[in-house]
């Protein structure tokens, strides 16, 4: 398989410089098939936030110091329903400074707006996908999603190559290092919650990770410029997160993320400096199922592009991962072969964004 990931089938088309080139029309390499595409209801104007029907839980993660025991007995439960039920929320007070989201936000935006050939600089390949780049997936002539992004490794330490990382603007590579840091350490507290929500050890989704020194950490930085015809495409397509957890600093004032609901999309309605937190695969298959990945996708927009920083927080490459002993019984049996990170991540990086279908290829034989 590591062959046909050398290079990319085809040349790489920046989508951002296809919106600024003014075009009214979007290629049909970006056209879904229609069962693909946004519905949108009445509205699809930003300034109105009609669409918005529902949104994910919001927790207020201050609620866990309270000196109150009711008070922090409700917020852990208040989050283990949301891992239950919606496989995402959001979280505000969360002990990361708003001054470092908002320069994070900033520094990317600056950096996607550099011209191309300072970013080019940085343009990946599939090999570790590590950089600049415009695709996930590398099937010849497959259709695209209407994004760029860069891809970086924050953890485990020997992954880490700051030169990796845009040089430009000249404050980038210290704001990703701080940002990482305090995303980190978030990502651990919610791990600990997550696992005493589980009947679990608080330190078992740690350790499975692989403890401090092999668990993973990368950052994807989302770009959806304008696009002329936001309701034939995707700014990316359905699909869940193959690692860990994620944590998303989304734009604030630009939605875009819709979460599968049943057979609805909702679209989530970002609160002022809150993460979105969301469960990936590695720990619907460490649950054996209690906890699910959901189907996530982002629409895009004619008026106003939109950033996005998904932190995904993951176990190490090679530690295999499989349902936790305590949560198989006779009843509900192990769900998932065991498998590495590291194979399960070759699936989406060869295929591209494919909805559900990986977690569901694992399903043990019965
Ligand atoms: C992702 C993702 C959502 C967003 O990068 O995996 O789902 O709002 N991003 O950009
Ligand atoms: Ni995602």
């Amino acid at each position: 398989m590591s062959n046909c990931l050398q290079s990319w089938p085809e040349p790489i088309v920046r989508v951002q410089g296809l919106s600024e080139s003014g075009i009214r029309e979007i290629p049909d390499r970006y056209v879904k098939r229609p069962a693909d595409r946004p519905c949108f209801k009445e509205t699809t104007t930003l300034s109105s936030s009609s669409h918005v029907l529902d949104n994910i839980p919001l927790i207020n993660l201050e609620n866990l110091k309270s000196s109150d025991e009711s008070i922090r007995d409700e917020t852990i439960e208040l989050i283990s329903k949301a891992c239950r039920e919606w496989g995402f929320f959001q979280v505000v007070n969360h002990g990361v400074s708003h001054e470092l989201m908002a320069n994070a936000r900033g520094v990317w935006r600056e950096f996607f707006h550099l011209p191309p050939e300072e970013k080019q600089k940085f343009a990946n390949s599939p090999v570790t996908y590590e950089g600049y780049g415009s695709r996930l997936g590398v099937e010849k002539g497959g259709k695209l999603d209407w994004s760029d992004y860069f891809f970086l490794h924050y953890l485990p330490e020997p992954l880490r190559d700051d030169k990796k990382w845009p040089s430009l603007p000249i404050t980038c590579r210290k704001i990703i290092a701080e940002y990482g840091q305090e995303a980190v350490k978030l990502c651990r507290k919610i791990t600990n919650i997550l696992s005493i929500n589980l009947g679990l050890n608080e330190n078992y989704l740690h350790t499975k990770f692989g403890g401090d020194n092999e668990r993973g950490a990368c950052l994807r930085v989302n770009f959806y410029p304008k696009c002329p015809q936001p309701d034939l495409t995707l700014g990316l397509s359905s699909h869940s997160d193959p690692g860990g957890m994620t944590l998303l600093l989304p734009d604030t004032d630009v939605p875009g993320l819709q979460v599968r609901r049943g057979d609805e999309w909702i679209t989530v309605k970002p609160v002022p400096n809150a993460f979105i937190i969301n469960i990936g695969d590695q720990i619907q298959v460490l649950s054996n199922a209690i906890y699910k990945s959901i189907e996530h996708r982002v629409i895009v927009n004619s008026g106003k592009e939109r950033v996005s920083l998904a932190f995904f927080y993951n176990p190490g490459g090679d530690i295999l991962i499989k349902p936790a002993d305590e949560l198989v019984t006779e009843d509900q049996p192990a769900l998932y072969l065991p498998t590495t990170f590291n194979e399960y991540r070759a699936f989406i990086r060869t295929n591209g964004p494919r909805g559900k279908s990986q977690v569901e290829s694992l399903k043990s034989p019965r």
